[in-house]
């Protein structure tokens, strides 16, 4: 937890060594830089997803293996970036490279169902505690199906966020995340704001935000909303926010929105894009012991291919199993993504997989804090499962409005220049958090606090 002295940590020495180790990583990236030079031309940016930007250039991968990642330039990297958190079972795993290459023969696209995506279903079902399932081919997908099955269910329109939450990219969910701290407007009365532009604004206004870990605020602006005869279809929410560094939920507050949303006739949807498959066998639903209604999956389902879900409970379903809500896509159940969901739920996330997942993170966890600790660091780790982080906050942040309030975007940069500088892969750019995979060794997460603790050391030299 954050601790309670820290020391000050001199802003001009931040900016000196973010130049010294920026500087290096352009020279050591050149062949990256060649290549942004040429992607310029038929790519927009550069990149396939404006996730992938970066100033100067972004940083051109060709292979991955295990833990590992190598750039175009031939430096080889250990992976916690770990594609947002989709290669939780490591790069090119060996079950999941052959179940692909046997499927692969046997013909990859019938837009007809096969067997391999039932037997992910009666695993998924196991796993979560939900009998029903639909796939989609990403999370975008899941959440935007989600909130349809929701309204259709409850006959209602307005939507119930998490303010900062990010659900995908469709209209009703890009509101109110990445906005400046002034403009976000009063706890109980938080603002629908558009994420960038061609978001209609009647659309933005049927997605209300709330602020994470703060079931008073929730529960009041529901009972302001059925008062203004706009009671919501549902509430989406991650359960542990994974978009801020990682926010984990405070003891109780699960438990007091699965309440309030019960109470007011709204299906509660927990977003387990990230926590799902990478915290617990069952994702957040084990791990927090709090079932929703439903619950959307994707990232580390199909183990390095382009896969989504939704799970629910047999009343969420019971418009789609009529066929009142078209829930549909050509590519849903893809045999190929089915393919290496199915070895990577059978044969890979297994229950040993989760135990080393648990204990590498304890370990890297310990080993940041013990950093944080020696230098009187301001911040402090945290992390759950396969995933964690540093927060560079004084403060505890338990959602939105404490992250704006303490966040440090500028030391955010540096630690990730020193990372790469010694060969750590992370996300650019952002309060991403890591994620391990299971070819991690304890020495990998070690390495990663060695480039923690040279960047605390010459930041207070
Ligand atoms: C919690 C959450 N939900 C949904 C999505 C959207 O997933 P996708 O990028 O596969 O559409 C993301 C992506 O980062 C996410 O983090």
């Amino acid at each position: 937890m954050a601790s309670d002295t820290h020391i000050e940590i001199d802003r001009a020495r931040i900016k000196e060594l973010t130049e010294r180790e920026a500087a290096r990583l352009d020279e050591r990236t050149q062949g990256s830089r060649e290549f942004y030079a040429r992607a310029q031309r038929s790519l927009v940016g550069g990149v396939a997803s404006s996730y992938q930007s970066r100033d100067p250039w972004p940083i051109y991968l060709s292979r991955g293996k295990g833990a590992r990642v190598w750039d175009v330039d031939g430096n080889e990297y250990l992976d916690f970036h770990n594609g947002f958190g989709s290669m939780v079972q490591g790069h090119a795993h060996p079950a999941i490279t052959r179940a692909v290459n046997e499927r692969i023969e046997l013909g990859t696209h019938f837009a007809a169902p096969t067997e391999d995506a039932i037997v992910v279903g009666e695993e998924l079902s196991r796993r979560w505690g939900l009998p029903k399932w639909r796939y989609v081919n990403s999370g975008s997908e899941a959440t935007m199906d989600a909130i349809r099955i929701a309204r259709a269910a409850t006959g209602r329109d307005t939507i119930v966020k998490i303010f900062g939450s990010y659900h995908g990219h469709h209209d009703y969910v890009m509101v109110s995340i990445g906005v400046e701290y002034d403009k976000i407007g009063d706890r109980f009365e938080l603002d629908s704001l558009p994420y960038g532009l061609g978001i209609p604004q009647a659309v933005s206004e049927m997605t209300i935000a709330v602020p994470f870990n703060d079931a008073e605020a929730m529960e009041r602006r529901i009972e302001r909303l059925v008062e203004e005869g706009r009671a919501p279809a549902c509430v989406i929410m991650e359960p542990a926010m994974m978009n801020l560094g990682v926010v984990l939920p405070e003891p109780g507050y699960l438990e007091a929105v699965r309440e309030i949303t019960r109470k007011h006739g709204v299906l509660l949807i927990f977003d387990e894009v990230k926590t799902g498959l990478c915290i617990a066998a069952g994702g957040a639903v084990e791990r927090f012991g709090v079932v929703p209604d439903l619950v959307t999956l994707a990232k580390a389902l199909g183990g390095g291919l382009p896969s989504g879900a939704i799970g629910g409970t047999s009343e969420a379903f019971e418009l789609v199993e009529a066929g009142k809500v078209v829930q549909v896509g050509t590519y849903n159940g893809n045999p190929l993504s089915m393919a290496a969901a199915r070895a990577n739920l059978l044969e890979v996330m297994t229950p040993e997989a989760y135990a080393h997942l648990d204990a590498l993170n304890e370990h890297l966890l310990e080993g940041c804090q013990t950093v944080i600790s020696k230098y009187s660091f301001p911040g402090y780790s945290v992390g759950i499962g396969s995933k964690g982080c540093v927060t560079f906050s004084p403060e505890k942040i338990t959602d939105y409005l404490t992250f704006k309030a303490n966040q440090d975007a500028e030391l955010c940069e540096l630690a990730w220049l020193y990372n790469m500088n010694r060969d750590v892969y992370m996300t650019p750019g952002r309060e991403e958090e890591w994620t391990l995979s299971i070819a991690h060794t304890f020495e990998h997460c070690d390495r990663f606090v060695a480039a923690f603790e040279e960047m605390a050391d010459d930041l207070t030299a």
